[in-house]
């Protein structure tokens, strides 16, 4: 097939095809009808048992949940352990030679781990952690490249009833530094480097410069990511190569015995302060949750081989790269590095080497492949592909389309899912053997999931726009943020009244019931379905000491979905150079993490405020967007805005 032309998607989107689940895909589907709806509905409790009963217990729970809002305690008096339900309980039984993981690195190197060898390591380096003096309840920081270790040290801890903090290799050192403090974690797992577009990101590099100032941290394990010629600093009786530490271990680990309401893990995002939360899972009931939603969402069969393309860093490697697959006894694929290296081709060839069944992916990667348009698809068999997924951020319906035809085959039912770090699983989505694909929306709640759209008030709204509330509690939902129990009642469930959980997500609901996401509305952007504060990159603007004052947006982006805008006033004395904006962007870098470059930075002499000293922002989303310019009555000068808005049409042409 060719590039379709304008006419072709014109056509496509203008009849607002919907597409129905194909009959033979729905024969042998996990789910094939949805009477699975009206069955979670009668008896919630029941449903999400039913799952948890899949799952291997050294104690049974007494009760299934324990509400009391916003503080629920799921599968109460169960006692379990993640890493038997991902490990041993597969590598006991039939699929014990089966693959686990198969991994590539971005210069092209592989690693198949099967079930048995998967179990063997992670109990190993449960070993070393033990040796090394964590506990039961310490934080272990994890700041890895995309490679097997990084499933193996989250899966060691969870065996050893260690609290996982994983850190996106990508975050700076400031950011690394930030998180270990925050949560005080007392053992780093590092590497040399990693491989991104051909070139070595020195990992190890980085977190020696966190460690200058993280008097929490003990020791640090440093696994060699293969390449030699790597100048490594080892200090004395701190850092350990991991490959060392692993020549004597046993391999032979008694897993704890976790009580279900035990964390799991902390995982940091981006909210609407200067400064991430660390969102806490803990394991019953987040196990039963993501073991749930993969099963069901990516209907899996025993012989699939399923690939999703996140980073681990991120919440949707945690629950859909390690947890839910592996708990599920799946072949998982992992990639190390960029989707262009050293090809356009590079997904497609991974697909076809390995057979990959189901594909998880973000639209913003589905946007560039796109753009970079079929001929590099074209050249690779696609034919294994049965079902295809999307997570982080809206999909627009021609990259939906884009997707189901090109990559799909039209032969591939498209799950569009959506949810969060906080909800652990996904929340809004299809079920590939039941649901009619409309290009664009989620679809339906999760069997078991009660979604609603509500007015600012808290109206509920049938058929039509607002904001997407979640009214019941479900297993794997966040217990709190670390360290400050009266943000999570604040943040989450105070809108409204303590029961109902606030999701910062506009949305709509049509006349079918079927959810459509419209993005955030409160100050997080999403850029390249990655979560930004807008204050994080604000405060990391006004550390430079040049800048007196910085106001940040998101403005719509082709690819990234949103790119950063900001708006920025200097110090006296200070030059407002293009200069400067380099010097800026790269201190947003060093500060937080390559993922917040700014795109824009516009250089003002003032910032539009209310007459109280508001920064107005929907101002400067519509001067960013190059919309024309809504109400500036409430300015205190609105000859300030008319000023940006020609100059910032003149720096990056509207
Ligand atoms: C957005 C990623 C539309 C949303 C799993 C949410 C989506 C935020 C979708 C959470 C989707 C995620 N459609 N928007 N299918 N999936 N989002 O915590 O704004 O990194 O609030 O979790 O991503 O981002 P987070």
């Amino acid at each position: 097939m060719a590039d379709p032309t304008h006419a072709e998607f014109d056509d496509l989107l203008r009849e607002h095809r919907t597409f129905a689940p194909p009959p033979d895909f729905t024969a042998r589907a996990v789910v094939r009808d949805d009477s699975i709806y009206a069955e979670a509905e009668r008896d919630p409790d029941a449903f999400w048992a039913r799952f948890a009963g899949e799952l291997e217990w050294s104690r049974r729970w007494d009760t299934v949940l324990d509400w009391q809002p916003p503080h629920a305690k799921w599968f109460v008096g169960g006692k379990i352990n993640a890493s038997v339900n991902c490990l041993d309980r597969h590598a006991r039984g039939p699929r014990r030679n089966k693959a686990a993981l198969i991994w590539e690195g971005e210069p092209g190197d592989r690693r198949t781990l099967t079930y048995f060898d998967l179990f063997r390591q992670v109990s190993a380096f449960a070993n070393v952690l033990k040796s090394l003096g964590v506990r039961k309840g310490d934080r272990v920081a994890i700041y890895l490249p995309l490679i097997p270790e990084l499933a193996i040290s989250m899966l060691a801890c969870a065996r050893i009833g260690a609290v996982h903090s994983v850190v996106f290799g990508g975050f700076s050192a400031e950011s690394l530094r930030d998180r270990i403090n925050d949560s005080k974690c007392k053992l780093l797992v590092t590497a040399d480097g990693g491989f991104r577009r051909g070139q070595i990101v020195a990992l190890k590099q980085v977190a020696d410069e966190a460690l200058a100032d993280t008097p929490s941290i003990e020791n640090v394990v440093v696994v060699q990511r293969g390449h030699a010629e790597m100048p490594v600093h080892i200090e004395e009786g701190r850092d350990h190569w991991y490959h060392r530490l692993m020549q004597d271990a046993s391999y032979k680990c008694d897993p704890e015995p976790m009580d279900a309401e035990d964390m799991l893990y902390i995982l940091y995002t981006s909210g609407t302060t200067g400064k991430p939360k660390g969102i806490v899972h803990t394991t019953g009931g987040y196990l039963v949750g993501t073991y749930a939603t993969t099963k069901l969402v990516f209907d899996l069969h025993e012989e699939d081989v399923y690939w999703c393309t996140a980073d681990i860093g991120w919440v949707t490697g945690h629950s859909y790269v390690v947890y839910g697959p592996l708990a599920n006894g799946a072949t998982v694929v992992m990639y190390e590095g960029a989707p262009d290296w050293p090809k356009k081709d590079r997904f497609w060839s991974i697909i076809e080497t390995h057979g990959v069944t189901v594909f998880y992916t973000a639209p913003t990667a589905i946007r560039a492949f796109m753009r970079w348009g079929v001929e590099w698809t074209q050249k690779r068999d696609l034919s294994s592909l049965r079902l295809l997924g999307s997570v982080g951020e809206p999909i627009n319906p021609e990259a939906w389309v884009w997707y189901y035809r090109f990559i799909g085959g039209e032969r591939c039912p498209v799950v569009d899912t959506w949810w969060q770090t906080e909800t652990g699983m996904i929340m809004i989505t299809p079920l590939p053997g039941v649901t009619t694909l409309k290009p664009g929306s989620a679809t339906r709640p999760f069997p078991g999931i009660a979604a609603e759209i509500r007015t600012e008030r808290g109206d509920k709204v049938e058929v039509g726009g607002g904001l997407l509330a979640l009214t019941r509690p479900w297993p794997s939902m966040l217990r709190g943020i670390y360290g400050d129990p009266e943000r999570y009642v604040r943040q989450y469930w105070s809108k409204w009244g303590s029961g109902v959980y606030v999701t910062g997500d506009g949305a709509k609901r049509d006349e079918d019931g079927c959810f459509w996401l419209l993005g955030r509305v409160d100050d997080v952007i999403n850029v390249a379905g990655h979560r930004i504060g807008t204050m994080e990159v604000e405060s990391a603007l006004v550390d430079h000491p040049g800048v007196a004052e910085a106001a940040v947006v998101g403005r719509s982006h082709e690819i990234k979905g949103q790119a950063i805008a900001a708006f920025v006033t200097v110090k006296e004395g200070t030059h407002a150079t293009k200069d400067l904006a380099d010097v800026l962007k790269e201190h947003v870098v060093k500060k937080i993490g390559a993922i917040a470059r700014p795109d824009d930075i516009l250089f003002t002499a003032d910032l539009p405020k209310t007459r109280s000293g508001k920064i107005m922002r929907r101002l400067l989303r519509d001067i960013a967007e190059g919309k024309a310019l809504g109400d500036t009555t409430t300015l205190a000068d609105p000859a300030v805005v008319a000023k940006l808005k020609a100059n910032y049409e003149e720096e990056y042409g509207g």
